[in-house]
Order: structure tokens, then C-alpha cells, then sequence
């Protein structure tokens, strides 16, 4: 596959990574105002799976990128960090995911929602920066 193909499927695999982010926030935030709401309940399927094709698909062709462009290398100080960041995001990603799944029975735990969902974009956001900015690249 070609530099342009894998540089457009990364990118579309980091868009939707922020779209299920959107999501995410979304379904806190409905669920904040009704509990049992299921406005939340019927948007959760569709967060989880642009989380996951997303995410795998962006780590995949990050991966495929590094290795492909010449200029970069897999141990570059930048494509280490978003490795590191991407393990990151998922755990909270998955944290998040687990904190639904009696969703409907209003048992998700309110008092951490703020603080995952808080770092579910702080990570997703430093990856976007280091992704940009390359620190440390040429
Ligand atoms: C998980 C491991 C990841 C690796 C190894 C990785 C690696 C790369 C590489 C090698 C490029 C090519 C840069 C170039 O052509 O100059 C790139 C571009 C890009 N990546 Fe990632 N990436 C990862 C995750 C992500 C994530 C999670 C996002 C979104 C939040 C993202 C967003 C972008 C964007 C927007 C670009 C285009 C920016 C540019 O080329 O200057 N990446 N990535």
C-alpha cells in the first residue's frame, strides 16, 4: 500500500477515534441527567464500535506508517510516546465501556465518570498533539 492510502486510513481511523470520544461524552452526559435514560442505552453499540474499529485501525496503520516512511522509525521518542499513549487511552476506553454495562439500572458509577471521561480526552488529545508536532522528529 501506498504512503497517501495508509496516511488516509490512519487519519480516518484517528477521526473516528474522536467521533466515539464525542460519543462517549455524549452518554455521560445523558446519563448524568437521567439515569435510566434510553437515549444513552441505544447510542452505547454504536460509541463502542467506532471506539474499537478506530482505535485498532489507528494503531495499525500508525504502526504500518512508521515502518513504511523512511524518515521515521518505530523507536522514535514520538512513536514510542503514542504507543504508550494509545495502551493509555484503550485502558480508560475500557474502563469506561465496563462502567456502562448495567447501563439502565442507573448503577454506573457517577462520581468517577467525570474524572474517566476527563482523561479519556486528556489521552486522545496528547496524542493528537504528538502526532502534529512530532517532538523530538527531524
Ligand atoms: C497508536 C500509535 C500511532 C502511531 C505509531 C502513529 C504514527 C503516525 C505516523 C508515522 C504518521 C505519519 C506522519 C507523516 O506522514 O508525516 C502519523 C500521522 C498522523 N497521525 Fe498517527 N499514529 C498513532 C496513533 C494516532 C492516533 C490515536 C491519532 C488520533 C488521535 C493519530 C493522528 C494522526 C494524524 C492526524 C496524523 C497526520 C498528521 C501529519 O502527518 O502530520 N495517530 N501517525
Amino acid at each position: 500500500m501506498g504512503y497517501s492510502t495508509l496516511l488516509f486510513l490512519h487519519v480516518l481511523g484517528a477521526f473516528t477515534l474522536v467521533a466515539s470520544v464525542g460519543l462517549f461524552l455524549a452518554i455521560m452526559l445523558a446519563v448524568r441527567r437521567q439515569p435510566d435514560t434510553l437515549v444513552a442505552q441505544r447510542m452505547l453499540p454504536t460509541a463502542r464500535v467506532l471506539w474499537a474499529v478506530g482505535g485498532l485501525s489507528a494503531l495499525v496503520f500508525g504502526i504500518w506508517l512508521a515502518i513504511h516512511v523512511s524518515q521515521y522509525s518505530l523507536t522514535d521518542g514520538w512513536i514510542l510516546g503514542a504507543i504508550v499513549l494509545w495502551v493509555i487511552a484503550s485502558a480508560i476506553g475500557g474502563r469506561i465501556s465496563a462502567g456502562y454495562k448495567n447501563l439502565g439500572d442507573g448503577s454506573l458509577a457517577q462520581s468517577e465518570a467525570l474524572v474517566t471521561h476527563g482523561l479519556l480526552v486528556l489521552s486522545v488529545l496528547l496524542l493528537l498533539l504528538d502526532m502534529i508536532y512530532k517532538p523530538g522528529a527531524g
